[in-house]
């Protein structure tokens, strides 16, 4: 939600933020901006659609500066348009400020500034607080460190600003509270950014900063505050990404690319792990607090998005092996409906940004309460995972795409690891049981490369069905919550309405959509409810609803009643999702392509959501 980029050294300006937001294009992508300082001045260029027209557009400009800050910008206070594009310039036309978040009582101040005089040349809450800064700037006579601090003091809502002074080339400000800073230490430079995506290819070092601090960046000096003005020690963490894991990588697109990672990533993901020959399971965050689950009363799975998928499929899970009473939550209903907290209650959190805030304020509500957290997270250092009292990290690598799909099926493998073994601990499954299910496990990533072998078919089946205006995907026992990740997959991507039912329910409205233009797609593989979901195929059928499944290889039954049936390997029905949420990715990336979509960054959504 929004991107942010700093630079400040020997280096052009320009070229670094240029390509750091096109990394972040995936955190929003209605317009961008960027403001630059050469020679004592201030220069702004911004423009209304994706990074590249901002390119365009800059491109007969002569640039020379060794300081400036980016934007690539997610609407949330007036429309996508050049003027509501970031920096914003103060009304002295000394600051340029760069913000991701949302200021919520900025109504208030800015009637104040109209009083006095200040203008407004467009819609955003950014606007108002960086002339909220120049205003207190002037009254107090002070510094501009200083009269951010207090206008910081007096807001509400969450940020993450970069603010650069015309008159000091020298120095970016930062802060943040809530949305996410990663600032990069070079040689005699600083690079400054949402994630570590645009500074990677520079530095590997680098400091998050925490909520409430300010950072004072200069080409060789980086100094860190909190809002008391005292200094902080910077913590700098080594990164352990490579560049080649953001690039494309030779797929047409993101999404492409990472559905066809998950059999590496989801082997990372158990790798060193899930110990078959010894049947262990490590997962250091559950050992050092074995006992906490054991004796859990419940578990609360908090979540949003595909991640909240994720947390559906571990309900079956931690109720089915581990007999643990478990609720999934939808974050942003959690944090706000004053939810009872019991002692012995365990919040597991998941979310591949780590950065969610919805997510992000529920669990801090839930500590508040004296809840142990438990986070199930892709992004190593993200605010989640540093909030929560333990965790395991998905390993699914950086996920570019906005519809997710490696770091789906990386929550399933850890959230499968993490029931598996608390379920022996407790001794709520059989030895023999715990057993077969770590080989079952250990054999997904190869599974999943047979599904990704050759996907013709299901690009077949894309292309067929195009054309329809609506979908319904049916599921039922594991398989319910896939069917509702691949309806989201392909509203996502190719803007078709789609709902997911659980299969059984359909009978109590969607059957009534039911006719010959309707495509249902079945996610049937063989399971314990596998006659059962047969019955509804029929159903569907018996009305001339159009049939695409998703079914076991060994299924002879379903393919002859089904228009259409794209095929996964045979596993136990526990970690089946693994496998049949795969097709079902494939087939909204081709539908989605099929229809011309830029299925990477689609329409008014973002990857990462840090605004409520
Ligand atoms: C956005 C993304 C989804 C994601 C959801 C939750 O809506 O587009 O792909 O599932 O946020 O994000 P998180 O990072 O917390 O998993």
């Amino acid at each position: 939600m929004c991107g942010i980029v700093g630079y400040i050294g020997p280096r052009q300006a320009y070229p670094v933020i240029i390509k750091g937001l096109k990394r972040l294009e995936y955190r929003g992508y209605d317009s961008s901006g960027v403001a630059l300082i050469d020679n004592g001045k201030l220069n702004v260029y911004k423009k209304k659609g994706k990074v590249a027209e901002l390119e365009e557009e800059v491109l007969d400009k002569n640039l020379n500066s060794h300081i400036g800050i980016g934007h690539t910008r997610w609407a949330t206070h007036g429309e996508p348009s050049d003027r509501n594009a970031h920096p914003h310039v103060s009304n002295s036309g000394e600051f340029a400020m760069i913000h991701n978040g949302i200021i919520e009582n900025y109504v208030p101040i800015k009637n104040d500034l109209l009083k006095k005089g200040y203008t407004f040349k467009s819609d955003t809450d950014t606007e108002v607080l960086l002339n909220f800064i120049e205003d207190i700037k002037k009254n107090n006579d002070c510094s501009l460190e200083a009269a951010l601090r207090i206008a910081l003091k007096r807001i509400v809502g969450a940020y993450c600003i970069l603010l650069i002074d015309q008159n000091d080339p020298e120095t970016i400000i930062a802060a943040r509270k809530g949305s996410p800073l990663v600032i990069g230490i070079g040689k005699g430079e600083h690079f400054l950014a949402s994630d570590a995506s645009p500074i990677i290819e520079y530095t590997k070092e680098v400091v998050y900063v925490n909520d409430y601090e300010i950072a004072i960046v200069k080409a060789d000096e980086l100094v860190l505050k909190n809002l008391g003005n005292e200094k902080q020690t910077p913590f700098i963490t080594k990164l352990d990404m490579e560049l080649a894991a953001i690039e494309k990588g030779g797929y047409d697109h993101f999404m492409l690319k990472e559905i066809h990672e998950q059999p590496d990533t989801i082997f990372d993901c158990l790798r060193g792990r899930l110990l078959s020959h010894n049947s262990q399971i490590n997962l250091s965050g559950v050992d050092n607090n074995i006992e906490i689950f054991k004796n859990a009363q419940r578990i609360v799975m908090v979540a949003c998005g595909t991640s909240w998928h994720a947390g559906l499929v571990a309900e079956y899970l931690f109720e089915d092996l581990c007999r643990i009473n478990v609720e999934v939550e939808y974050a942003s209903e959690f944090r706000y409906r004053n939810p009872v907290i019991n002692k012995g209650d365990v919040i597991i959190a998941i979310s591949q940004s780590g950065e969610t805030a919805d997510t992000l304020v529920a669990l801090e509500n839930a500590k508040e309460q004296g809840a142990f957290i438990f986070g199930v997270v892709n992004a190593v250092g993200s605010s989640i995972a540093r909030l929560s009292n333990a965790g395991a990290y998905t390993h699914s690598g950086p996920e570019i795409g906005v519809a997710s799909t490696k770091a789906f099926t990386g929550q399933l493998a850890v959230l499968s690891m993490m029931a598996l073994k608390i379920a022996y601990a407790k001794g709520t499954i059989t030895e023999l049981r715990y057993q077969e299910l770590i080989k079952e496990l250990e054999a997904i990533p190869e599974k999943v490369k047979e599904i990704l072998v050759d996907t013709s078919n299901i690009q077949r089946i894309a292309e067929k069905y195009k054309d329809a205006t609506d979908f319904l995907f049916l599921g039922r026992g594991y398989n319910f919550p896939v069917a509702l990740e691949g309806a989201l997959k392909l509203k996502e991507v190719s803007y078709i309405h789609a709902e997911g039912y659980p299969a059984a329910e359909m009978k109590h409205g969607p059957i009534a959509l039911v006719d010959e233009t309707l495509p249902v797609v079945f996610v049937a593989t063989k399971d314990k409810y596998y006659e059962k979901i047969v019955s509804n195929v029929q159903e569907i059928k018996a009305r001339k609803g159009k049939v695409i499944a998703v079914a076991t290889v060994s299924d002879t039954v379903i393919p002859t009643m089904a228009d259409d049936t794209m095929f996964v390997p045979d596993t136990d029905e526990v970690i089946a999702p693994l496998l049949s949420v795969v097709p079902l990715q494939l087939l909204s990336y081709y539908v989605g392509v099929a229809k011309g979509f830029d299925v990477d960054k689609p329409r008014n959504l973002a990857k990462s959501v840090t605004v409520e």
